[in-house]
């Protein structure tokens, strides 16, 4: 199949045009990936059985996880879910449109087709403007996981996905690179105490402070143990893998405790050597340590004869000077770690290193969604220094 790509320039300000071969692709059963705030989605009519088994075909996605369906307007829920429990209400009116899934009871009109069998069906209104105008236009709820091939990164621009959707989908609407580059948070609102399937944007602190309670999905914080099923069916494959060996550096709680203590004998060595490095003000040991830690595991495999690839941040960019360097972001603006993390990994797997280095990041807000992602594609390879 031939795919065709069109360019929207400034997806504030989409005209009808423009996306209405889109919208009529996607309301006769076609494929259209397309820009949301958080990554690509891979689009089909939510309520055809057929279309969605297009999408699956396409990502080589096992069937049994469930797509989530989107929406452009509030008014378009009622036909999806049989009931909206008080916390949805809630997190609806907080947060949508924006980068949050909600898990509903179904409605019948929603095919077990979409919902991977199940009795739920997973509802988001992204903020991006071109994708609430392309659902719009199309007069259908919009079934769309991350436009990626199962086990890649997810895609945040229309290159990612042009490497792994081209001649499997009708369209690509490009629309530049994506805002916050992880997917949305999901929260399951039909259990008594809602649920966090999975972190985003949307954080775990935002979501207690409207709604006191929250409950973390076990899948979120490690590898689940035998015979534990996560919520979101999604979570338990091995997603966002790189093709290399990627291994996550942290400091152990004691190495911690000593580099906040200024008579040990790690702060002290630890502060002299970044004097004679000439390390900014702005780095703190404990920065300066990771990243140093990092460095040598990288050296010890660029020794083996192992091409490697570091993932540092702009702090630590200059500590670094052997193997291919990557930097994230700043650490201190967490947005831009997340913005960068999917692209960071793909360019790895296409400069086929063998194993990957990365400094790790704090849990805190938006760290949760980042260091659940690179978990992940390290398959928990966790190392504590
Ligand atoms: O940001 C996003 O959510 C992106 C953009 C395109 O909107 N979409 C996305 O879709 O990440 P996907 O398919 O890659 O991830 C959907 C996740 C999966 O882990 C799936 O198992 C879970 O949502 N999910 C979908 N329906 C569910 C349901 N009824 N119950 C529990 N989990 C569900
Ligand atoms: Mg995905």
């Amino acid at each position: 199949m031939e795919t065709k790509r069109i360019v929207i320039e400034d997806r504030e300000h989409a005209d009808d045009s423009q996306l209405k071969e889109a919208a009529w692709i996607l309301r006769s059963g076609g494929l259209v990936a397309f820009p949301t705030e958080t990554v690509y989605g891979l689009g089909a009519n939510a309520l055809n059985e057929e279309a969605a088994r297009k999408i699956y075909a396409a990502k080589g996605r096992p069937s049994d996880n469930p797509l989530i369906a989107h929406i452009s307007d509030f008014s378009e829920l009622d036909q999806l879910v049989r009931e909206i429990p008080k916390a949805g209400k809630i997190l609806m009116e907080a947060y949508w449109p924006g980068p949050l899934t909600l898990i509903f009871p179904k409605s019948s009109k929603v095919p077990y087709g979409t919902t991977g069998g199940l009795d739920t069906v997973a509802v988001r209104m992204p903020s991006d403007p071109t994708a609430r105008k392309l659902i719009a236009l199309s007069g259908v709820p919009v079934a769309a996981p991350s436009a990626n091939t199962s086990g890649r990164p997810s895609p945040t621009t229309a290159d990612h996905v042009w490497e792994d959707m081209n001649g499997k989908i009708d369209m690509i609407v490009d629309g530049g690179p994506v805002g916050i580059g992880v997917e949305s948070t999901i929260v399951d609102v039909t259990e008594e105490i809602p649920v966090l399937l999975r972190p985003g944007a949307v954080t775990l602190e935002m979501l207690k402070e409207l709604l006191g309670e929250v409950k973390i999905d076990p899948a979120i914080l490690g590898p689940l143990k035998d015979g534990l099923r996560p919520k979101a069916p999604g979570m338990k494959y091995r997603h966002y893998a790189p093709k290399a060996d990627l291994t996550l550096v942290e400091l152990s709680d004691e190495t911690r405790l000593q580099l906040h203590n200024l008579d040990s004998r790690l702060y002290k060595e630890t502060v002299k050597a970044m004097k004679e490095a000439g390390c900014s003000k702005d780095l703190t040991p404990e920065e300066f340590c990771l990243a140093n830690h990092v460095k040598i595991m990288g050296e010890e495999a660029l020794a083996q004869g192992k091409s490697t690839g570091i993932i540092c941040t702009d702090e630590t960019r200059n500590q670094y000077n052997h193997g291919l360097i990557r930097s994230m972001g700043l650490r201190s603006k967490e947005e831009t770690l997340a913005h960068n993390l999917y692209g960071v990994l793909r360019e790895f797997d296409d400069l086929n290193v063998d194993c990957i280095f990365s400094e790790s990041f704090s849990e805190d807000s938006l760290g949760q969604a980042i260091m659940n992602r690179l978990s992940k594609a390290a398959g928990y390879k966790i190392l504590k220094v």
